[in-house]
């Protein structure tokens, strides 16, 4: 758990981040938006204190951060950023080893994580772990910076605006293996985006920033129904609504029972395809799959209307 309390941070008398309080739950996806210069940067360099506070405090389990050494917060945050994060004269090994060699550990086991991290990143170890940085796509480095900041099995993992750089197609499939590791690893992630369909597709919360001080923080559908601020409803877009609110859950939640037609929805769609590949299909309803081909019922034009409606 991350407790952030009475957070400030001035810089020459301006202050950037303005008394900033907030619990973050172990094993969720906290995602924080706000425009450029709201102080979204600073309050998750705070977190792993590469910007002290002017005042406040941060909590790890119950611990303050000021009183961990620097290399138990290094081992418990990972710290992924935008761009020109990988060192370029290190191979990808040897990026991903960083925290790890500075921990101390033996290379048995250095060389087992790495494997283990470029075998989850889909990256073929034996292709890849000789690698220069400059020698990989932009995709592929973006997915080494991550796997470096998970290398020491960190309970935390900070990222800050992770997939920017990324294209569409690249940048889903990003989101789909952070997820997922998300899942299979239990860490706690602070992600920083500018992307709201990003922020409501991996967000079990989102802290929404506005010149410094946080407006709001919940549950995206919480977001959708009751913004705090104008500037939230603008964040979230008026017309967007209802598809944000399709966009949180996916296919397999709205399953129905009953029989339908037509070639079966993957389960881990978001509700907001589902509604799509229904608009597109031009039926009012489409059988839903698992993964191992098992008909787990149907979504519905009908059941997928009364969600995106405005809650009550
Ligand atoms: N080291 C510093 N010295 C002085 N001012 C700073 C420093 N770092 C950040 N700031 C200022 O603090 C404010 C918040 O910056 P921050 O980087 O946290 O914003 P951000 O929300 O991450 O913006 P962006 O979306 O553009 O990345 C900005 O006005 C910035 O100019
Ligand atoms: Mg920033």
């Amino acid at each position: 758990m991350i407790e952030i309390d009475g957070i400030t941070k001035r810089y020459d008398g301006n202050t950037v981040v303005n008394n900033v309080s907030m619990t973050i739950e172990p094993r969720t996806v906290t995602v924080i938006v706000g425009t450029s210069g709201s102080g979204k940067t600073t309050l998750l360099r705070m977190i792993n204190r590469l910007v002290e506070p002017t005042s406040g405090a941060i909590r790890l389990d119950g611990e303050d951060n000021r009183s961990m050494p620097g290399f138990e917060l290094r081992r418990r945050i990972g710290y992924a950023i935008q761009g020109h994060g990988l060192f370029p004269h290190r191979t990808v090994a040897q990026n991903i080893a960083t925290v790890p060699v500075l921990l101390g550990w033996g290379k048995a086991r250095i060389d087992a994580k790495v494997t283990e991290l470029l075998t989850l990143f889909q990256l073929d170890p034996a292709a890849f772990s000789a690698r220069f940085p400059h020698e990989l796509s932009g995709g592929q480095q973006q997915r080494v910076g991550v796997a470096r900041a998970l290398a020491a099995e960190p309970n935390v993992l900070l990222m800050d605006e992770p997939f920017g750089a990324l294209d569409p197609i690249i940048r889903a499939k990003a989101q789909a293996d952070l997820l997922a590791i998300q899942r299979l690893l239990g860490t706690t992630i602070v992600l920083v985006t500018h992307d709201m369909d990003e922020a409501f597709h991996l967000a079990h919360k989102i802290a929404v920033m506005d010149k410094g001080a946080l407006v709001q923080y919940g549950r995206p559908a919480e977001l959708v129904k009751d913004p705090a601020t104008e500037f939230v409803q603008t964040l979230i877009g008026t017309s967007e609504r209802p598809f944000r609110l399709l966009s949180i859950e996916t296919a397999g939640d709205a399953v129905e029972p009953g029989p339908a037609g037509g070639k079966p929805l993957a389960e881990t769609i978001s509700q907001r395809d589902a509604l799509s590949e229904l608009l597109w299909a031009g039926r009012s309803a489409l059988p839903v799959a698992a993964a191992d081909g098992t008909i787990l019922g149907r979504v519905t034009l009908e059941g997928l209307t009364r969600r995106a409606a405005k809650p009550q």
